[in-house]
């Protein structure tokens, strides 16, 4: 096992967006939490959880077209123990929210009967939408609203900087202002939002990114990279050893005959990125 990819973090606006978000509770009522589905730890911030007090939630696991469909229905199991509802999603083509308006009335039927029994039958149902940077917040909002982003009007009250759109069934979906950042405190979480690509931008060692990466699939889903670059795998065989195997039969190479492990690192992170090894999930519930 290589050392861990260090990632350049530099902590900003959680306090802001804890602020923004708490403003924002006494308006919702309830939370759509959306998560990557290949690594649903590394792609939220636990801190979350003290902040939204009683709120009902629930977590959309998407990207789940990239995701390993066995891990999926796994974390799905994990949320259900805890009566947290998951579904599966993918924000990019629409798939699994189809119903998504029909098990939001469901899941806040509570709420509609309290509104219902102050007199207030049909009131709208307000949730926000939280996730970190890239895990597909726009994607699910414009999927839901339309192409012609169905903008609520300002409404008194509101947090400024806080959007509102209209989804149809009576349920208006609010965009956070305030990003919320993922926890690095420990490195795996830094390393894995720089697999997917999440904060690609933050690290620097390309290389290193890719042999880990390797490690990791070289271990859990070995016939994956044998089948994509035409290899077979030694027994044991560490990440590097499976850069240098990747960029050799692809024909990477440097004068004096030397594999070049730098350019194949950045084919290895885009071909992983772009979904050419199959569905792959790198994190399974605790325990598992
Ligand atoms: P954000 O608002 O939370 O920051 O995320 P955003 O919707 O901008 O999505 C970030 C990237 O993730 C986009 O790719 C988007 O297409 C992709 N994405 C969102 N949902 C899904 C999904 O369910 N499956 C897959 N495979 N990808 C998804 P991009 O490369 O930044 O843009 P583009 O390639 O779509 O142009």
């Amino acid at each position: 096992m290589s050392d861990t990819v260090k990632v350049q973090w530099f902590p900003g606006h959680m306090a802001k967006t804890r602020r923004l978000i708490g403003e924002s509770l006494p308006l919702i009522d309830g939370v759509v939490e959306i998560v990557d589905a290949r690594i649903p730890v590394s792609s939220r911030n636990p801190e979350l959880d003290g902040w939204l007090g009683n709120k009902p939630r629930m977590i959309l696991l998407n990207k789940a077209d990239v995701a390993d469909e066995q891990a999926t229905l796994r974390w799905i199991r994990h949320y259900a123990a805890q009566d947290i509802l998951a579904l599966p999603v993918d924000c990019k083509t629409g798939k699994g929210l189809n119903n998504f308006t029909d098990v939001v009335q469901r899941q806040l039927g509570e709420v509609l009967e309290k509104y219902k029994a102050k007199g207030m039958v049909g009131r709208t149902l307000r949730l926000m939408v939280v996730g970190i940077p890239n895990v597909g917040k726009s994607s699910f909002i414009n999927r839901m609203a339309g192409g012609s982003k169905a903008k609520v009007a300002d409404k008194p009250g509101v947090t400024r900087g806080n959007q509102w759109f209209s989804v149809g069934k009576g349920i208006e979906l609010m965009d956070t202002a305030g990003v919320l950042w993922p926890k690095f405190d420990d490195p795996t979480v830094g390393e894995r939002l720089a697999f997917t690509g999440a904060i690609k931008d933050m690290v620097t060692d390309v290389e290193l990114l890719a042999v880990r990466l390797l490690d990791i699939v070289g271990m859990h889903y070995a016939s994956r990279l044998e089948e994509r670059y035409k290899i077979n795998i030694p027994k044991q065989a560490d990440g590097y050893e499976l850069l240098q195997l990747i960029g050799k039969k692809r024909g990477m190479l440097i004068s004096g005959g030397e594999i070049d492990t730098e350019r194949a690192a950045v084919m290895v992170l885009d071909e992983y990125r772009g979904g050419k090894w199959g569905r792959i999930t790198l994190e399974l519930p605790k325990g598992e």
